[in-house]
Parts: C-alpha cells; sequence; structure tokens
C-alpha cells in the first residue's frame, strides 16, 4: 500500500510515522484512519521494524480531531461504524507488541489526544496543545477517549477535559500525567528517538512482556493481574536473554539481547 496521508521512513529498525495533511492540521480523516491501520498492522508483523514514532507534519498541529467535515455527513450507523473503524485501529498499535512513542509537536485535539493515547508513551513539544472538545460539536469522544483518558489521568482529570472541552498546554498536561515528557520543539523528535532507542536496547521479549501485562493487568482484579505477570516472569526466566541479561551484569559487559 503506498500512502497518500501518512510518510513512513525507517531508520534502523525505528519507523517514523508522519501524518501528512498539514493544510488540515493533520485531521484524521477515513483514508488516514485506513493508512494508519496499515502502518500498525506493518508495525506489528514486520521484524524491520522493532519500535514506532508517531507525529504531525508541519509546526502547528500533531492532530487536530477527527475530520469534522466527515463527521459533519455521518448518521448514526455509520457514525458508529466509523468510532469502530479508528478504535481498532488504535488498538492494534497499542498492542502491536513493540515501543510506539507519540512526539506531539502541536494541537492533540479530540482524536489527536485519543491517537497520542494509545500510543505507549508520549513525548510533548513546549508548544503542544491537548483537549478533547468534542462535547462543543454536540459529539461525545469516539475514539477511545472516554476510556483511555481516565486510564491515564484518573476520573476527575479526565471528565474536567471532556466536559469541559478545555485546551490545556503541555505543562498541565505534564502536571496530570497525561504526557511523559516535555522538551523544547527543536528537540522534540531527537528526544523521542533517543527514548525509543533507548527502549530498544533492553530485552524485546521483556519489553513485548511487560507492555502485555500492563495492558491486559488493567483490565483484571489485582489477583489475576499478579498471576499473568508471574507467568510472564517464569516464561522470560526460560529465554537466552534473560540468561544473557543476568550474566552481563555479574561480568559488567553490555548484554547482547538476540530476542530469544
Ligand atoms: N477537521 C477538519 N478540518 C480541520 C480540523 C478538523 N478537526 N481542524 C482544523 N481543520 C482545518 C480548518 O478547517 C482549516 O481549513 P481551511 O484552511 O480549509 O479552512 C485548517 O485546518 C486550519 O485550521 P484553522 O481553524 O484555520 O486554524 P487555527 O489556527 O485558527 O485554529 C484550532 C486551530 C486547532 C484551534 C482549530 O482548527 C480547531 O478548533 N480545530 C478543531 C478542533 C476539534 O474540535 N477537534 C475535535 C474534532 S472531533
Amino acid at each position: 500500500m503506498s500512502y497518500k496521508t501518512l510518510l513512513l521512513e525507517i531508520t534502523g529498525g525505528v519507523a517514523l510515522i508522519t501524518i501528512n495533511r498539514p493544510d488540515k492540521l493533520n485531521a484524521l480523516n477515513d483514508q488516514v484512519v485506513d493508512e494508519l491501520a496499515h502502518a500498525a498492522e506493518r508495525i506489528a508483523s514486520e521484524d524491520a521494524i522493532q519500535g514506532a514514532v508517531l507525529t504531525g507534519a508541519g509546526t502547528k498541529a500533531f492532530v487536530a480531531g477527527a475530520d469534522i467535515a466527515d463527521l459533519a455527513k455521518q448518521g448514526p450507523f455509520d457514525g458508529k461504524a466509523r468510532a469502530l473503524r479508528g478504535q481498532a485501529m488504535l488498538r492494534r498499535l497499542e498492542t502491536c507488541g513493540k515501543p510506539v512513542i507519540a512526539a506531539v509537536n502541536g494541537y492533540a485535539l479530540g482524536g489527536g489526544c485519543e491517537l497520542a493515547m494509545a500510543c505507549h508513551l508520549r513525548i510533548a513539544s513546549e508548544h503542544a496543545k491537548f483537549g478533547q472538545p468534542e462535547v462543543k460539536l454536540g459529539i461525545a469522544p469516539g475514539y477511545g477517549g472516554t476510556q483511555r483518558l481516565p486510564r491515564i489521568v484518573g476520573k476527575g482529570n479526565a471528565l474536567y477535559l471532556i466536559l469541559t472541552a478545555e485546551m490545556i498546554d503541555a505543562q498541565e498536561a505534564y502536571r496530570i500525567g497525561l504526557v511523559n515528557k516535555v522538551v523544547p520543539a527543536g528537540e522534540l523528535l531527537a528526544t523521542t528517538e533517543k527514548i525509543v532507542r533507548g527502549i530498544l536496547a533492553m530485552g524485546p521479549l521483556a519489553v513485548r512482556l511487560a507492555l502485555e501485562a500492563v495492558d491486559q493487568g488493567l483490565e483484571m482484579t489485582l489477583d489475576e493481574g499478579l498471576l499473568l505477570e508471574a507467568n510472564h516472569f517464569g516464561l522470560l526466566a526460560a529465554t537466552r536473554d534473560m540468561k544473557e541479561g543476568l550474566a552481563a551484569f555479574l561480568e559488567k559487559r553490555a548484554p547482547r539481547f538476540e530476542g530469544r
């Protein structure tokens, strides 16, 4: 598939995916959602991709939301179908098994904030702005905002953002835990890439199972989650990577992980 609304560049195992509709502030129309779904599948399935960074083209926006022109045409059934398609795309990204980091370079509103939240980490430029302004338009978040936002920032902060439609700056997003780090605009991509490459230097099986335990564990009782964690811990003990990681520490050298 050749993309019309995305740029995808793979360098040393890291896919840099840029949503490329800067004249519409990178709004998510149906084509962007379809292309992102394809890209998410590639991240999950291609060995040449070990991790990914998502960002928006231009200096103004990461993604300014779902495409309001598309939403204006929808009825109840295609509206529901659109929400399900967007949700499935984001879920594929979230469960791809490899680290995906949002480099939030500007507005991350509505579907843009929802896209960033489906990534495992969020690094924001000092100029980034976040919000779930849907109720202003007479709609409610449809790409997971009502579910992921409270899981990330807690129910009180999530309801505040969703009900007031208020836009917050990067520092406030950092204060409430919506983003992991705020950096100067000029350092955004380099910092994000450094973080993803740092993760790629860890044991890849350990990273994959840690992602899975956090993702699935949040939906379980504490006892079920702890059992899942213990099962993963045991599974990792059967890998060469665990033996290599522990031996490297004891021998005071860098580990050479193989992913098995
Ligand atoms: N869907 C479709 N088009 C969008 C869009 C969206 N979510 N957000 C911005 N655009 C388009 C604008 O219509 C405009 O297109 P035009 O030049 O063809 O008229 C272009 O992007 C630039 O946006 P503009 O509003 O002129 O920029 P601004 O700097 O004045 O304002 C925002 C920036 C982000 C505050 C404003 O664009 C906005 O409020 N966007 C909608 C945010 C939103 O509600 N998102 C949730 C949707 S569910």
